[in-house]
């Protein structure tokens, strides 16, 4: 019987393909990987590819259709993934390999031979890394010229990759200004396309509050409502969020909730004002003055509420971190918020998962296994070390995508200065002394968002900034160079113009832009 069904199978001529030169070196890779070597062939991408994945339940599949689904979108082609195919004759294989697993959880190597391409990955994670990089190599335009079909030619080679930061994040404020759903998704889809793995959402702050909280109501019902300016604001429901946390993990990204206490928390207690302790009658904020809110830190009842809080979230948030905020508690006494910090450590602990606060909670007595958030204060940062916290890099100065790239920059705000395309991209965060090496955890950008409303704003300060820090986060410190990185990023344009990414199109770059208005 197998005899027959062989002999039935049509005999098919061998393709010969005449596929162009390549040079996988010259690849527009962003982050730069740890090795690669060019072999000058191409892999043909086409009406003949399938995927193949190691069929198991740790994810290898999903991220196989998530490549498909890529591919689809430039190229039109349905790639076939984990279906029989007697007719496919070039096979992308996305495998677990168990070497890889034992060197770091995100590691992953790829062969692109002529007629395969092998990703072998330590985990789902690593293969989903790993398909990144396959799609920054799948060409935009068929070459039609090879013969009377499209195909995508991909150069040859070989590379071996690994992450250099554990932690490569970036925050989005959706307090000062409400973004939504399909908003956040879309920073997603960018971020996860140069490798980042984190999202933090500062979800509350003196002009509202974002996420609603089952227990109580009047926290999205009043504090939902405002925002920065005259606009609406909004919040998520809990199903809004989970949404955004399904869909990060999609993307391999874990969603980092911040609640911000005991400053900036002026929308929560209008909601409650029982929460209030600056001694005045709350009132709606729609400004961007900051420091002047504070709970009451001796009450009770409020660490009741910030129970409720911190549990509700918790319980529809996977990853392993809680952010409490902890900054510009100006009108907090200094023992009230150390007494503060402490209480809410706790409490998040109780519901399992790591605290994280921005640089000042490093002056409460918190645990090791608390993360202090460096931003303003490097004191702070190395206050954090000596008592042998982890520390996340965030340097305004360096890393905070709200800050105005130059004197003509239509969004962002300069207290830090400003941070043109070459400062975000060229600095060291390994370097900074007395922040060892083995503290950092990574960088993360943040964006606040008290002068932009709009996605496309969004995008104006985001990139192309985020991009350098993607490769700062990943790419060891000796594959780092401006000027190298310069033409790479150049080369992103066709790529950014395709997902209709509003970017800056910073002087300093020569954009390989289609887009005529950017080129004179
Ligand atoms: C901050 O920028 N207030 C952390």
């Amino acid at each position: 019987m197998l005899v027959l069904l062989f002999s039935c199978k049509p005999e098919k001529e061998p393709r010969v393909l005449n596929l162009p030169k390549t040079d996988l070196s010259t690849a527009d890779l962003i982050p730069k990987p740890v090795s690669l070597k060019a072999t000058y062939s191409a892999f043909p991408l086409d009406q003949f590819t399938a995927i193949r994945t190691t069929p198991d339940s740790l994810g290898f599949p999903e991220v196989g259709k998530f490549l498909a689904e890529k591919i689809k979108q430039i190229t039109q082609l349905q790639v076939p993934v984990n279906t029989e195919f007697p007719e496919q004759e070039s096979v992308v294989y996305i495998k677990q390999s168990d070497s890889l697993s034992k060197l770091n959880k995100e590691s992953y190597g790829l062969r692109i031979n002529k007629d395969s391409i092998i990703l072998n990955a330590a985990s789902a994670e690593a293969a989903f890394r790993g398909v990144q990089t396959l799609r920054q190599l799948l060409p935009l335009k068929a070459n039609d010229s090879i013969i009377d079909y499209p195909v995508w030619p991909i150069a040859s080679g070989a590379l071996n990759d690994t992450p250099f930061f554990e932690y490569r994040g970036a925050m989005l404020d959706v307090a000062r200004h409400f973004f939504t759903v399909e908003d956040v998704k879309k920073y997603i889809d960018l971020l996860a396309y140069y490798k980042y793995n984190v999202l933090h959402l500062h979800l509350t702050d003196d002009q509202g509050w974002r996420i609603e909280i089952k227990s109580w109501p009047k926290l999205t019902e009043i504090g939902g409502e405002t925002e920065v300016g005259n606009e609406p604001g909004g919040f998520y429901t809990q199903e809004d969020y989970k949404a955004i946390v399904a869909y990060a993990a999609q993307h391999h990204m874990t969603i980092v909730p911040e609640v911000d206490m005991p400053g900036h928390t002026n929308a929560a207690s209008v909601a409650y004002p029982f929460l209030n302790g600056n001694g005045k009658t709350p009132k709606i904020y729609r400004g961007t003055q900051v420091g002047f809110s504070t709970f009451d830190t001796r009450k009770d009842t409020v660490y009741s509420f910030i129970d409720d809080v911190v549990r509700e979230i918790s319980a529809i948030t996977p990853g392993p971190y809680f952010h409490i905020g902890g900054d510009e508690s100006h009108v907090t006494q200094k023992d009230d918020y150390i007494y503060f910090v402490n209480k809410v450590e706790q409490i998040v602990q109780k519901y399992d998962k790591k605290m994280i606060g921005w640089d000042e909670v490093a002056t409460a007595d918190i645990d090791t296994t608390s993360i202090a958030q460096f931003w303003q204060s490097q004191k702070n940062a190395e206050l954090a070390v000596a008592k042998n916290l982890k520390v996340i890099m965030s340097p305004a100065k360096k890393a905070y995508l709200d800050m105005k790239y130059d004197l003509k920059s239509e969004y962002g705000l300069n207290w830090a200065g400003y941070v043109p395309v070459n400062t975000a991209y060229v600095w060291k965060p390994e370097a900074y002394e007395n922040i060892p090496r083995e503290h950092i955890l990574g960088i993360e950008a943040p964006l606040w968002s008290e002068t932009i409303s709009t996605i496309s704003e969004l995008e104006y300060l985001a990139f192309p900034r985020a991009i350098g820090y993607a490769e700062l986060n990943w790419s060891q410190p000796e594959q780092r160079d401006w000027e190298n990185y310069k033409v790479r990023l150049g080369n992103q344009a066709p790529f950014l113009e395709l997902m209709e990414v509003n970017y800056y199109p910073s002087p300093l770059i020569d954009w390989k832009t289609q887009n005529k208005a950017i080129k004179e």
